[in-house]
């Protein structure tokens, strides 16, 4: 895995210096300065969000248990701050380049970006792409809070035809689950030049493969549950921004709607991000080896990977991301029911949904969202850092497994 950009072209990010904590309780930790800044994303994950270096000072923040604080700080309820969620909020801003808000996850990251609108605001959002953002634009806010329009995102025409008076557009990129990739530099210039702000999941891709705010985004959010925390043990979100009233304005949505995350979570995140490039890394070249396999296996009949030369968004992907990643997808031949038994057959790969932990999961997505052109047959792959060859091994017996439960099937 390469980095997307080089020590010098990464714009500086505006966190906190070093010294006293921010108004609004953001405690800085390790201060970002030119020699952090100098050292690429990868060793970033490493350093970014530890305590302060004094003598007997520990190497990790400590799980700060706390719900009430000595008076006198910025601190002074647990749904203020947490030192906890501070180191995580240092690390994750300082990888995107942005200051981060921690939350209770990654839904409640993207409710708080979507409450902070304008009542009525309309929303350009994906039609493929992940459902709880559908569905709690479409059908789970209070009648009219929102006007959502939801387009294919990697068709940049519609998106910015649907974008005149929208306030936000919301991208996924790659998408969950087809792997559609988005042009976001030319997606985000066209929202802007009609006023609409732009909000980047980047969920899929991580800040070590992918970097919004830098191609211009207003937001990014992330479901740390996946790739960032990587271990399929915490439930958390995260949005970043370089707009300190669009910050506030989530950290106040945080704070008095409660879904703040806990400090056992965040210390765990934390952990999985120390060790996100090495994971990265591995289960990209798994799913890289695996997806040039899949495309000559007879029992499927496409697979969708932006690291294929052929795929449709592999020029984008190119250009604008550091590497393809971990999330594969593929159509099985025999409609939907081969695609359930191969998600049943496999031995090593777990029959579950969600994504981006050690372990690889695969589920056939439809059994979730019929409607929303989801092909019934397709499987998505979360590939985690096992040894390629035994993901093969397993994923050929489940294939043929499935070949012959789908035997005349459509
Ligand atoms: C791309 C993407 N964004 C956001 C979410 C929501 O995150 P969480 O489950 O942490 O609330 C998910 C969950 O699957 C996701 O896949």
């Amino acid at each position: 895995m390469t980095d997307a950009a080089s020590p010098d072209d990464r714009t500086p990010c505006p966190l906190p210096g070093p010294g006293d904590p921010t108004e609004s309780g953001h405690r800085p930790h390790l201060p970002v300065t030119d020699a952090t800044r100098a050292v690429r994303p990868a060793t970033l994950a490493i350093t970014a969000g530890r305590p302060h270096a004094s003598p007997d000072a520990p190497l990790n923040e400590p799980v700060a248990f706390a719900s009430a604080y000595h008076a006198g700080g910025p601190i002074a309820y647990a749904r203020d701050g947490n030192p906890s969620w501070a180191a995580l909020e240092d690390a994750i801003g300082t990888l995107e380049g942005g200051s981060a808000l921690a939350f209770a996850s990654g839904m409640a990251a993207i409710a708080a970006v979507l409450d902070t609108l304008p009542l009525g605001a309309r929303v350009v959002a994906p039609l493929d792409g992940y459902s709880g953002t559908r569905v709690l634009l479409r059908d789970a806010g209070a009648p009219g809070r929102w006007e959502p329009v939801l387009v294919d995102v990697t068709d940049t025409a519609a998106v910015l035809d649907a974008a005149d008076g929208a306030a936000l557009v919301w991208l996924e990129s790659p998408t969950n689950p087809l792997n559609g990739v988005v042009d976001l530099p030319a997606v985000i210039t066209g929202a802007h030049a009609l006023g609409a702000a732009v909000a980047v999941d980047n969920t899929y891709a991580t800040p070590l493969l992918q970097r919004p705010l830098e191609l211009g985004a207003d937001v990014v959010v992330h479901s740390v549950t996946k790739l960032l925390a990587g271990h399929s043990d915490v439930v958390l979100g995260a949005t970043v921004t370089r707009d300190d009233a669009r910050c506030e304005a989530m950290r106040e949505h945080r704070t008095f709607y409660g879904a703040i995350p806990g400090p056992m979570e965040a210390y765990l995140a934390l952990r999985g991000i120390r060790t996100l490039a090495v994971r990265l890394d591995r289960a990209q070249a798994n799913a890289s080896e695996l997806a040039a396999r899949l495309a000559t296996h007879p029992d499927v009949s496409r697979v969708r990977y932006p690291g294929l030369p052929d795929d449709p968004g592999a020029a984008r992907a190119a250009a604008q991301m550091a590497g393809p990643g971990s999330m594969l997808a593929f159509e099985v031949r025999g409609g939907a029911a081969a695609a359930e038994a191969v998600a049943k057959a496999t031995r090593l790969i777990v029959h579950a949904t969600s994504l981006g932990g050690i372990e690889s999961t695969m589920e056939r997505r439809a059994r979730w969202s019929e409607d929303v052109g989801i092909p019934a047959s397709l499987l998505r792959m979360s590939v985690g850092c096992e040894d390629v060859e035994d993901l093969w091994a397993d994923l050929d017996r489940a294939l043929r497994v499935g070949g012959a439960a789908g035997a005349g099937d459509a």
